[in-house]
């Protein structure tokens, strides 16, 4: 499939999506975030893609934000309807993927560049990527389930000073604060992501696809983590996978899974 603002390559069932609107920096307007919906769905059904990895074209922008451009004239059921209609269609379907998603920040990664970040499963950045939710500077909030998933990952006081302070942090400051989980260099970033990858793709992809929806539970008004967790670990046991992973550990060779 051909996308007007989206790379796709793929090697070794690993996928990457670069989104390619350089000279914006790689804002997320309406087409992108369109195509960035069709490419999730499409890789997200192919049981030969264990992992994605996604990044933002050129060497100073992951994401510079939504396309400010587009809002700036909404109305207050327009803006309603913005984030409804994005956080369905993108951010929290990237969240509930049971393919694993890596963000590799590489550079700039603010208000929904950074939220897209977060919908991942989780982030790789480069030395010189900057993160922040500059949106009160525009007098606008997070819409894209940043005042939700800033706090869960770094909590809540250094969320709240984040969002107010509309500021930027440095990869290691994101670093420290859990909001990345590696700092690599430039040039070897999408190399470091593909190595992380690697690893999990060696595991079950249907027991990662459970272990996601376990975790997520627990952040999800409303649903128990604990019972999810239960009953995603006893589905665990119905599965080929399961068959495979305990009979090859017993038999002490490695372990062939195919996600069935
Ligand atoms: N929406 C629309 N266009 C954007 C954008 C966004 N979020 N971020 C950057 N761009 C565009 C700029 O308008 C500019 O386009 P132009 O060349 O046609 O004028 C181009 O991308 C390059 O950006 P520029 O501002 O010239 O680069 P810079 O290096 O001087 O500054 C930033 C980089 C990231 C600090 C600056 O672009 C910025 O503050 N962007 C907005 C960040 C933001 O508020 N995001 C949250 C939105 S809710």
């Amino acid at each position: 499939m051909n996308y007007e603002n989206l790379l796709i390559t793929t090697e070794n069932n690993i996928a990457t999506i670069t989104i390619n609107r350089p000279t914006k920096l790689n804002a997320l307007n309406v087409a992108t975030i369109s195509d960035l919906n069709k490419a999730f769905k499409t890789l997200g059904k192919n049981d030969e893609i264990r992992a994605i990895i996604l990044t933002g074209s050129g060497e100073k922008a992951f994401v510079a934000g939504a396309d400010i451009s587009e809002f700036a004239h909404f109305s207050i059921e327009e803006g309603t309807q913005l984030a409804a209609e994005g956080q369905e269609k993108l951010f929290d379907f990237i969240e509930n993927l049971k393919t694993p998603v890596i963000a590799a920040v590489n550079g700039f990664a603010l208000g929904g560049g950074l939220e897209l970040a977060m919908a991942c499963h989780f982030r790789v950045a480069s030395e010189n990527a900057k993160m922040g939710l500059p949106e009160v500077s525009l007098g606008v909030i997070p819409g894209y389930g940043g005042t939700q998933r800033l706090p869960q990952l770094i909590g809540k006081g250094r969320a709240m000073e984040m969002i107010m302070t509309a500021g930027m942090v440095t990869a290691q400051d994101a670093y420290r604060t859990g909001l990345v989980n590696h700092v690599v260099p430039e040039a070897e970033l999408l190399d470091y992501c593909i190595s992380v990858a690697n690893k999990i793709i060696k595991n079950s992809p249907y027991a990662i696809g459970k272990a996601i929806k376990a975790v997520n539970a627990n952040f999800k008004e409303g649903k128990n983590g604990y019972e999810a967790e239960i009953k995603a670990f006893g589905k665990c046991f119905g599965t080929e996978d399961f068959k495979e992973g305990t009979t090859a550990f017993l038999e002490k060779r490695k372990a062939v899974f195919t996600g069935k």
